[in-house]
């Protein structure tokens, strides 16, 4: 199989190369210095140069509260960006994975979202990721919508490493309590996309790391791995303002995962520990 992966330089991406490559595919990763998705010329002729049999789109415009301020930046890149990168793809006979998130959804109650749940973003970036979804599901025949939620993997920043970092500054820190979800490591997330393209069960799917916790809880859990001894503070979000809303109910159900056939994710706990050892945090 012949693989194209955008966001080579993001985290996702660069997990997705790697196993894909591991595996024995043909994967190219490219990012914004190859083409930016906003120039749909380029990327209709780069795609039909390198006619892939998948383009994996791990590209997009990622910093949620910067977003609220530039909405139109957002936009563009996160839903015209993507109808680019997806009308290329159609072109040219590939099949489609689109990586999407929670914040389609409005957040509400505690009941965990299914792939068939109205939208209802309650944010700038999860507008434009809707919008990337719409472009998707008109344009495509042959495509996989993956809503994943707090990503983190080895290139790139997350939440994971702001909490290292703040850990081993400070004696104590406050973070959201009221916010929960699903932290999801790369490298888990990119077998699942690697197990899901040979395949033609096409559709939308959650994928997310096992277990529901609080930012405050993950932060927790993080501090004691790595041994930091950090006192983590937990506040409602009432009381840490930003410029994005973000929903306090994250929860994907997953159930339509494993209902295909594919193999289940692990646990948050056990992702945590594989992703503090690749960074030579833990042993
Ligand atoms: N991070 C999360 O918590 C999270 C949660 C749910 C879903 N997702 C989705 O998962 C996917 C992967 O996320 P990630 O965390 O791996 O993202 P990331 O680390 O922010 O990487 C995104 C990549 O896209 C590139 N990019 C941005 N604008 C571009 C443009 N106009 N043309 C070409 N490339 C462009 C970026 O390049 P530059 O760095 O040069 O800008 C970067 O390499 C994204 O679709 C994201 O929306 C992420």
């Amino acid at each position: 199989m012949k693989v194209l992966v955008t966001g080579y330089g993001g985290q996702l991406g660069y997990d997705v190369v790697q196993q894909l490559k591991a595996r024995g595919e043909e994967a190219r990763g490219v990012d914004v210095q190859d083409f930016n998705l906003l120039d749909a010329e380029t990327v209709k002729k780069y795609i039909r140069d390198y006619a892939p049999d998948v383009v994996v789109h791990c590209a997009a415009y990622t910093a949620v509260d910067k977003a609220e301020s530039e909405p139109e930046v957002c936009m563009a890149v996160n839903g015209m960006g993507t109808m680019n990168i997806t009308r290329a793809a159609q072109d040219v006979g590939a099949k489609m994975v689109y990586i999407s998130t929670d914040y389609v959804f409005p957040g509400k109650g505690t009941k965990p979202y299914d792939e068939g749940d109205a939208y209802g973003p309650q944010n700038v970036y999860g507008q434009s990721k809707q919008q990337g979804e719409y472009a998707v599901r008109s344009l495509m025949t042959r495509f996989f919508i993956l809503r994943t939620s707090w990503v983190f993997g080895k290139n790139g920043k997350n939440f994971v490493r702001t909490m290292l970092r703040l850990g081993a500054e400070r004696p104590e820190i406050t973070v959201v309590c009221d916010q929960v979800g699903s932290p999801t490591y790369t490298q888990d997330l990119a077998r699942v996309i690697c197990d899901m393209i040979p395949t033609e069960k096409y559709g939308i799917y959650h994928v997310r790391n096992e277990g529901f916790i609080s930012w405050a809880q993950f932060a927790e859990m993080i501090m004691k791995k790595a041994g930091l001894p950090c006192r983590v503070i937990p506040v409602p979000s009432s009381e840490y303002k930003t410029p994005a809303r973000r929903p306090l109910n994250s929860r994907l159900s997953a159930d339509r995962l494993e209902a295909a056939g594919f193999a289940p994710m692990p646990t948050v706990e056990d992702a945590l520990d594989r992703y503090l050892q690749e960074l030579g945090v833990t042993k």
